[in-house]
């Protein structure tokens, strides 16, 4: 095979042979193909989009760059919960002690925040002594044990040819084709050799997909995806124009995901961590469990105090705090109308919680703690948003991007359901 013809092909509007598709991807993997040379098809799948079969041996192929793990032998049903990402998603926290609660096995491979999107593993990590890295043996006997759940990092071998293509899109603004993102995330979620798999895609200003029906779109060929794998897959599609939750960051997050495990928290992060629960449990073949007792009672709570110990963290360890604050107060009284998750998010990430690239540390007790939300009453003068850093420094720079980010009005704003539609 040649890759500039699979390039032209795919230019072109054609459909990739199997075999080429699978050379393809194996010689970018080996470095026989170039960075110049995948970009570019990259950019023809974006433009051209790929049909049904071409984006499944796309997956194939690069769950065949690596190894397959296997949960076989666990004697537990696995189920895992991926999100396409958004502002102030800290929902894996809560979520994987709750399910594991009920004795389903929890394998959370996570990943680390990029750009405006926080990672579920630099908030953990604000955890004195916690460990993002498990080999495959601690991960499975983690999941063997009382704790059931993990949430760790993929290890090197899952999918290398992702590893490698997923850094590349990242520089060549190819990261929004459907058949590229979903080929990515389900080619992970299916060598990790989970059960069954339930999916939080994202609309909304701050996801990927801004609108519903790219959402959907994206929902329905990852469950295809993992449906024909033998993966019990289901999705939902959450509402990410309004950050989740009151924190954004890493330290305020895992803050607000103890609360939740408390039984309290915010509405939107409680509702969404029992949608998926109860999501989860379903596609395991449990009957109908009262999620939200289990909640309430403390036995989540307990499930992630072993988690955070088995990965050596100390679950009471005070967690870290900025050195400086600026808070943002009301201009008028009224409603809050409007608060955006994009610049939200970009501020939090320009704060210091967030990396531009993926070598760079995050400031753990950098964000922002919001202390309204959309179709709450403020009085002016009265705290809107308080922001967190290391260095005052950086607050003119997360001021400038929350320009025009949020409002305040006369009227109370409709509200908009936040699981907006499941599909399996
Ligand atoms: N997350 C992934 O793992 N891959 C993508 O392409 C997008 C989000």
């Amino acid at each position: 095979f040649d890759a500039v013809d699979v390039i032209r092909a795919k230019r072109d509007g054609g459909a990739v042979p199997d075999d080429a598709l699978r050379w393809m991807v194996d010689a970018y993997t080996r470095g026989y193909v170039s960075d110049a040379q995948m970009a570019s098809f990259a950019m023809a799948v974006l433009q051209r989009g790929m049909q049904r079969d071409e984006i499944r041996v796309l997956t194939d192929a690069m769950i065949a760059s690596g190894e397959r793990m296997s949960f076989a032998n666990l004697g537990k049903k696995t189920v895992d919960k991926h999100s396409t990402g958004g502002v102030g998603d800290k929902i894996t926290l809560p979520l994987a002690p709750l399910v594991a609660s009920f004795g389903v096995a929890v394998p959370q491979l996570s990943g680390r925040g990029l750009g405006h999107t926080g990672g579920t593993l630099d908030k953990l990590e604000s955890i004195p002594g916690w460990r993002a890295a498990l080999s495959n043996d601690e991960m499975l006997a983690q999941m063997q044990s009382d704790v059931g759940a993990v949430i760790c990092a993929a290890g090197s071998g899952l999918a290398p040819a992702d590893k490698k293509l997923y850094a590349l899109r990242d520089v060549t603004g190819t990261v929004e084709a459907i058949p590229l993102i979903a080929s990515s995330i389900m080619s992970k979620k299916i060598a990790e050799g989970t059960d069954a798999l339930v999916l939080d895609v994202k609309f909304g200003s701050g996801a990927f997909m801004q609108d519903i029906e790219r959402a959907r779109e994206l929902a329905r060929t990852m469950v295809e995806l993992g449906t024909d794998s033998g993966v019990a897959t289901t999705a939902l599609l959450t509402d990410m124009n309004v950050p989740l939750g009151l924190a954004i960051g890493n330290a305020n997050e895992v803050r607000e995901s103890v609360e939740v495990l408390a039984g309290g928290g915010p509405a939107d992060v409680r509702e969404l961590t029992i949608a998926l629960a109860r999501e989860m449990l379903a596609l395991s073949g449990l009957p109908e469990a009262d999620v939200e007792a289990v909640l309430d009672g403390g036995r989540a709570m307990d499930v992630w105090n072993a988690m955070i110990r088995a990965q050596g963290g100390d679950p009471h360890a005070p967690l870290p705090t900025p050195r400086e604050t600026h808070t943002v107060t009301a201009d008028a009284d009224g409603f809050v109308t409007r608060m955006d998750a994009l610049p939200f998010g970009v501020a939090a990430w320009r704060l210091g919680a967030g990396r531009a690239r993926a070598e760079d540390p995050v400031v753990h007790a950098a964000g922002i703690d919001l202390h309204a939300k959309p179709g709450d009453a403020v009085r002016a003068g009265l705290p809107l948003f308080t922001l967190s850093a290391d260095d005052d420094a950086r607050f003119a720079r997360a001021l400038e991007a929350l320009e025009g980010a949020w409002a305040i009005g006369a009227e109370r704003p409709a509200s908009a359901p936040l699981v907006r539609e499941r599909i399996t």
